[in-house]
């Protein structure tokens, strides 16, 4: 049956100092207190090699918040999905909604990072998620569910590697959460256009996690529904107590 998930996103935030030192702290509270959850931090690439450092891998596992579509070679500034993997990542986001919004990242991209991801053992956090304008004409579903489709050319075995994170883009950083109702309706919609194409084994074990202004005070109602299986945490992941706040929806 699909994992429960609670990952953060950093985002282009922290220091390399702060970063080993979130990672330190995060590492140390689940210590404390064990997890009914698979915790993941996603972080910069400047800081995968030292932050991989810290964390104990029983207890936090370690991501990229991107990789490039290319696998080596002259491409100044990008970084391989291989080169992402030699750093001890075991996964990495990809299509996050400020990739494709300010970086132009498109479906048949997408489609070549998470190749390269899958190539390289890296289990891809594949973003999905409507703009505000999208949400508010109706055509939200289908949006999601082309975003959802762009993967439809691997193999059963290779999208079963796939978590799903649905995150509505007119709820990230913003503070306005989508319902528990909003998001499980998605959830069940997406785990649907899944089945149709993969079957139902397929589609019951992919972990879809929602995304979107989730904190300590509304993790836990987010997580009560059938088809939400966590969290891709921004904001909220870059305090300890916070992230562990998240983590803990899951008592
Ligand atoms: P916030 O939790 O800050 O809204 O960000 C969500 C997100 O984009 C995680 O990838």
């Amino acid at each position: 049956m699909r994992k429960n998930i609670v990952a953060g996103n950093w985002k282009m935030n922290t220091t390399l100092d702060e970063g080993v030192e979130l990672a330190n702290n995060v590492n140390t509270l689940l210590k404390g207190k064990k997890a009914n959850c698979d915790v993941i931090v996603c972080v910069p690439f400047t800081h995968l090699t030292s932050v991989n450092a810290v964390l104990e891998p029983e207890l936090v596992k370690m991501g990229a918040e991107n990789c490039s579509e290319h696998a080596k070679g002259a491409y100044t500034g990008e970084v391989s999905a291989s080169m992402v993997k030699s750093t001890g990542a075991d996964y990495v986001i990809l299509g996050h909604s400020e990739r494709r919004q300010y970086f132009g990242e498109n479906n048949e991209q997408l489609l070549e990072k998470t190749k390269q991801a899958l190539a390289n053992d890296l289990k891809p956090i594949f973003c999905v998620g409507e703009v505000l304008e999208e949400r508010e004409n109706g055509s939200y579903n289908d949006v999601v569910k082309s975003q959802v489709e762009a993967l439809f050319s691997l193999t059963p075995e290779e999208f079963s590697k796939i978590v799903i994170a649905y995150e509505p883009v007119w709820a990230i950083g913003t503070g306005k959460t989508a319902t528990a109702e909003q998001a499980q309706d998605m959830h069940a919609h997406i785990r649907k256009v899944i089945e149709d194409k993969y079957g139902k084994e397929v589609a019951d074990n992919t972990s879809i996690l929602y995304g979107g202004s989730c904190k300590p005070s509304n993790a836990k109602k987010l997580f009560a529904k059938p088809d939400v299986d966590g969290g891709l945490i921004g904001g909220a992941a870059l305090k300890a107590e916070d992230f562990m706040g998240i983590i803990e929806a899951f008592g």
